[in-house]
């Protein structure tokens, strides 16, 4: 029988990558170009620069990632690539690029959710297993979704305001630590203390946040201690942030557990690279029968391994687009059905 290849294009934000993934487990090739250091000089991904560093990468990427797997684009069964959410113009750069191939291979296009693609990014470490707690944390979402299958998405909660990554990235901003900002973060509170108290953000609906007056609540802060010539401590100012965040994220994820009768809790998106978060998750999940998993550290940036997978159990459920797919730069994950 022929083997089944998947080519997977992402360029949702501000790395450019393809990855060839065979049969549904075998990566052939992982390829991703980052343009972390240019956008560092802005404190933040410029979008117009994004999409054109895409435009002059993805070529360049395609290549090397065929090269790597040793194929040749005959051998291609499908074209995977992010359509949404993300910045618009960079999610066009890759459609297009998609496009093109699915159109010259004669092979169908297929479209996958970002979010979608980072929570399958666990796949890579054990199979998903229903029904699953993903907690869902990035740059720019917040979600807890409940799987009760492949590729069945219910998000059960969500940020009203601004997503957990963001506020690391906001408050990194606040004491003028680089981008991204949440890594920054992460690096200095181990070198700090718990010595500034923060706000526990207050939202009724019960599995929703808000961080923004998290955010707000060391903004002021900081803003408070500058006007009084005091010195900010800023790494017990990282730690207090980064540890008063996480325990929020977590009290208000895991009753979801018993509710829904999960099995199975999957962290997902940039921030599940969070070593407080990784650690204080094992350490609440420890004793409790539920299988916790974390996905790799290569996995937690964004690429396209992640989005070959999704690819491959859409492929096989046959869900394809047509050659007129628009991005959607705001698409929820709960909306396969209209395909
Ligand atoms: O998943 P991602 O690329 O964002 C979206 O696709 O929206 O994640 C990027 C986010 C940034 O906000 C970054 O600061 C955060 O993930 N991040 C972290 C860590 N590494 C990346 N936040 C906390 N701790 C980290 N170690």
């Amino acid at each position: 029988m022929k083997d089944e290849i998947i080519l997977a294009i992402e360029s949702s934000c501000d790395e450019t990558a393809v990855a060839i993934l065979k049969n549904g487990n075998e990566l052939l090739a992982n390829v991703v170009s980052t343009q972390i250091e240019i956008h560092k000089k802005y404190g933040g991904v410029m979008p117009e620069i994004a999409s054109r560093l895409h435009i002059e990468n993805i070529t360049i990427v395609l290549k090397e990632a065929l090269e790597k797997a040793k194929i040749q684009k005959e051998d291609i069964t499908a074209i995977a690539v992010t359509r949404g959410p993300g910045l618009i113009g960079a999610l066009h750069v890759g459609l297009q690029a998609a496009k093109a191939l699915a159109l010259d291979l004669n092979v169908p296009l297929i479209p996958v959710h970002h979010l979608a693609g980072h929570i399958y990014a666990n796949e890579f470490v054990t199979p998903l297993k229903f029904p699953c707690l993903a907690i869902v944390v990035s740059g720019g979402n917040t979600e807890l979704v409940v799987m009760k299958d492949h590729l069945s998405f219910d998000i059960i909660g969500e940020t009203l305001d601004d997503a957990i990554g963001e506020a690391f990235d906001k408050v990194a901003r606040t004491v003028n630590l680089p981008y991204p900002g949440g890594v920054s973060i992460d690096r200095l509170s181990k070198e700090g203390e718990l010595k500034y108290h923060l706000p526990i953000p207050h939202v009724d609906e019960k599995y929703c946040y808000s961080f923004s007056g998290l955010k707000t609540a060391v903004i002021n802060l900081v803003t408070k201690e500058r006007n009084n010539n005091r010195p900010i401590d800023v790494p017990s100012l990282a730690r207090s942030f980064q540890e008063t965040a996480i325990n929020y994220l977590l009290d208000k994820a895991l009753p979801a557990i018993d509710e829904y009768g999960i099995k199975q809790v999957v962290l997902a998106g940039g921030v599940s690279a969070n070593s407080y978060l990784r650690s204080e998750i094992t350490r609440r999940l420890k004793d409790r029968d539920i299988e916790l998993v974390l996905p790799p550290l290569w996995c937690t940036t964004d690429n396209a391994a992640m989005i070959s997978k999704v690819g491959h159990y859409l492929y096989n459920r046959k869900v394809f687009a047509s050659l007129s797919l628009g991005a959607d730069p705001t698409w929820k994950i709960e909306d396969y059905k209209e395909f």
